[in-house]
């Protein structure tokens, strides 16, 4: 656990789509149109209203976030972000990840949101190295919250105890 400013950035061990937070981030891919991993969960928990929503949305280009609303999950807001497809690290993907962190987090604050969940994105199928990805996660929340003063929490949702392990350190080095 990490606290700067009003925020506090923690990391759990958790299925995010149970998360009482204002807003999930959901590793979507461009078609906004739904698929396994987080974002198969989010649309299971969410209900088929998610769908009918994104549908509507003409996809997302990587790097980018577009955000609908919760329908059946806890969260009032589910931010979709296009994380990028690991590809050796030579086509801009960490500048991709970190604008996927910065682009859900401005999506967000126009929302109002105060509380806002994360999982790895581009983690799972996307392939992205975790301990890389983890270091630009932490990095671009804790670089943005200047121009945010009204988050008060942010969580980053792990699937596993490698993961977790993961944030704590890199949490722990600020
Ligand atoms: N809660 C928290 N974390 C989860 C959950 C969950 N319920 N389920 C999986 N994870 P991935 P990507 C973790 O593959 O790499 C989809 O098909 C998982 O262990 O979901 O960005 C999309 O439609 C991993 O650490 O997302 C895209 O096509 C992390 O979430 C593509 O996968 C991200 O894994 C996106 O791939």
């Amino acid at each position: 656990m990490l606290s700067i400013e009003n925020c506090r950035i923690e990391a759990q061990v958790v299925d995010i789509t149970t998360l009482h937070v204002d807003a999930i981030v959901n590793a979507a891919n461009t078609s906004l149109l739904g698929g396994g991993g987080v974002d198969g969960a989010i649309h299971r928990a969410a209900g088929p209203e998610l769908l009918r929503e994104c549908e509507t949305l003409h996809g997302c280009p990587t790097g980018d976030a577009k955000i609908t609303a919760g329908y059946r999950l806890p969260a009032k807001h589910v931010i979709h972000t296009v994380g990028p497809v690991w590809n050796g690290g030579a086509r801009d993907e960490a500048l991709l990840l970190a604008s996927c962190y910065r682009r859900s987090l401005e999506c967000a604050r126009e929302a109002g949101v105060k509380s806002i969940a994360f999982p790895a994105i581009s983690c799972g199928v996307y392939r992205f190295p975790p301990d890389e990805a983890v270091k630009i996660a932490v990095q671009t929340v804790i670089d943005a919250l200047s121009a945010y003063p009204s988050l008060e929490r942010v969580v980053f949702a792990c699937f596993d105890e490698a993961m977790l392990a993961r944030y704590e350190r890199e949490l722990s080095s600020h």
